[in-house]
């Protein structure tokens, strides 16, 4: 089946679906699917968080109007100890979780799904929602990045087969996300 005929089937048998969601793509792969197959990508699901950069794919995906749903926006609970995401949550009366959340969730083009099975930590992500960075911010983008957390997320092939969570590929993605048009890193 050629790239025109398996997209061609897609939408005849996804007539109601707006787009597909894929996760763990590098930038060739991403690239491959929007440019030349011409998939109606959804969203994009990557790890993502405050120490580690996803520089050159957001801005891709921000040049192709594709959102970017950052899986363990809390760097699975390491955010929540982060000396410096807490000095900036007591300026703004948060914990340094809500902070890691509200500096990915303040810019334009982010989806955040954190997992938390503790109805204060539920509720503590949602409130995340309401705060405001600004000068903050650079701080945050600032932290040390750490190379290893995002070379076990990549896939090798067009699945994600070396990724042990589960992706939604295919499915609509739910998260929270309250995009602004400002930003940087
Ligand atoms: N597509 C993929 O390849 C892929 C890969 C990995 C993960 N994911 C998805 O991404 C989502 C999140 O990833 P994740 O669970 O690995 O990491 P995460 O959301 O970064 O971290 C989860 C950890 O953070 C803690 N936590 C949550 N909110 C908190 C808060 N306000 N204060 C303090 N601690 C808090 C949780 O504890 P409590 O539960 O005790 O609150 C839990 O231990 C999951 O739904 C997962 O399925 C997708």
């Amino acid at each position: 089946m050629s790239r025109h005929e398996l997209l061609q089937f897609w939408r005849k048998h996804h007539p109601r679906e707006p787009g597909i969601g894929v996760c763990n793509f590098n930038l060739p792969m991403i690239r491959r699917a929007v440019e030349q197959i011409g998939a109606p990508i959804a969203s994009h699901q990557l790890e993502y968080h405050p120490f580690l950069s996803q520089a050159p794919m957001l801005a891709y995906l921000r040049s192709k109007a594709i959102p970017l749903t950052a899986y363990a926006p809390l760097a699975q609970g390491r955010a929540a100890n982060d000396a410096t995401l807490a000095a900036v949550g007591r300026k703004h009366g948060a914990t340094a979780a809500q902070i890691a959340i509200a500096w990915l969730l303040d810019r334009e083009g982010i989806i955040a799904i954190p997992k938390a099975g503790r109805p204060e930590s539920q509720k503590a992500n949602l409130d995340a929602l309401g705060i405001s960075l600004d000068e903050d911010r650079a701080a945050i983008a600032a932290l040390p990045k750490d190379p290893a957390l995002r070379s076990a997320a990549i896939c090798t092939g067009m699945g994600c087969s070396r990724v042990s969570g589960p992706c939604l590929k295919g499915r609509r993605i739910e998260g929270l996300s309250a995009s602004r048009p400002r930003d940087a890193a």
